[in-house]
C-alpha cells in the first residue's frame, strides 16, 4: 500500500471484532509515527497506551458515571467546537452526522437513540486496544498541530498493517475519569483517545463513507 492508499483508504471505524492487536505490531507502528514532523522537533505527543483489564475498568467507570444522574457534571479542558459553529463548518458536521444516523436508520427526532450511538464512543466502539493522546498544557497551537500529524501518521502506517483506528475527541469530556486509570502527571491535558483494531465488516456504521469539499472550496492556486 503506498500512501495515496493508505489516505484513501482510512477511514474512522465505529464497531470492532475482539481481535487482539499484536503488542509488537502497535509499538512499530508507534516508533514509526513518531517520525512525523514537529515545529522545533519538539515531538510534543505524550501517549498512553490501555488494554486488558484496565480497559475494562475504564470503561465501566466512564458509564457508571454516564448513568449517574448523581454525578459531577463533565469539566472539559478545551471546547470540541467553537461556538456557534460557523457556516460551513456547522453544515458539515450536520451532514456528517445525518449520514451516520441515516445509515443506522435512527431519525433525527429519536434523541435516545441517537444519544445511545454516541455513548458508545466510550466503551471504545468495542475495541480491543484504546490508545490516549496527551500534551503538555504549556504547549500551544502549533505543537497541538504537530500532535495531528502524528495522529494521522499512527493512523496510515496501522491502515498499512490492515488495523482499524477511530480518532475520538468524546473522551476529552470525561478526562478525569481516564485519568483515574492512565494517570497522567499534571502537565499533561487529554488532547483525545484513538480506539484500535479491526473493523466488524458486518456492520451497517462501518459502512459510512464521507465526503469531502471539493478543492475549489477551500483552495486558492495563485499564479
Ligand atoms: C481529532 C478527531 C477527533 C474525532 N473525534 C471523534 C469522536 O469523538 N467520535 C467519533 O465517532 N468520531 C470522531 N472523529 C472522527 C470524525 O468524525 C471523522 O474523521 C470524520 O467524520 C471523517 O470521516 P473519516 O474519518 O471516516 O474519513 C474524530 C476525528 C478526529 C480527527
Amino acid at each position: 500500500m503506498d500512501v495515496e492508499e493508505a489516505l484513501l483508504a482510512r477511514r474512522s471505524i465505529r464497531a470492532f471484532t475482539d481481535r487482539e492487536v499484536e503488542p509488537e505490531l502497535l509499538a512499530r507502528a508507534l516508533t514509526t509515527a513518531a517520525y512525523a514532523p514537529s515545529g522545533g522537533n519538539l515531538q510534543p505527543w505524550h501517549v498512553v497506551v490501555v488494554r486488558g483489564e484496565p480497559l475494562r475498568r475504564l470503561v465501566n467507570r466512564v458509564t457508571e458515571r454516564i448513568n449517574d444522574p448523581a454525578a459531577p457534571a463533565p469539566t472539559p479542558d478545551y471546547e470540541m467546537y467553537p461556538s456557534p459553529l460557523k457556516s460551513p463548518y456547522r453544515e458539515r458536521r450536520f451532514r456528517n452526522g445525518e449520514m451516520l444516523y441515516d445509515l443506522l436508520g435512527i431519525p433525527r427526532e429519536d434523541r435516545v437513540a441517537r444519544l445511545r450511538q454516541f455513548a458508545r464512543n466510550y466503551r471504545f466502539f468495542d475495541a480491543p486496544v484504546a490508545l490516549f493522546l496527551y500534551v503538555d498544557r504549556d504547549m500551544g497551537r502549533p505543537q497541538w498541530a504537530d500532535l495531528g500529524m502524528f495522529l494521522q501518521s499512527l493512523m496510515l502506517v496501522l491502515t498499512e498493517q490492515g488495523v482499524d483506528t477511530c480518532p475520538q475527541v468524546a473522551w476529552s469530556t470525561y478526562h478525569d475519569t481516564v485519568a483515574e486509570i492512565t494517570a497522567p502527571p499534571a502537565e499533561l491535558m487529554l488532547c483525545c483517545g484513538l480506539a484500535i483494531g479491526y473493523a466488524d465488516t458486518a456492520a451497517p456504521v462501518n459502512r459510512l463513507r464521507t465526503e469531502r469539499a471539493p478543492l475549489q472550496e477551500w483552495c486558492r492556486f495563485l499564479d
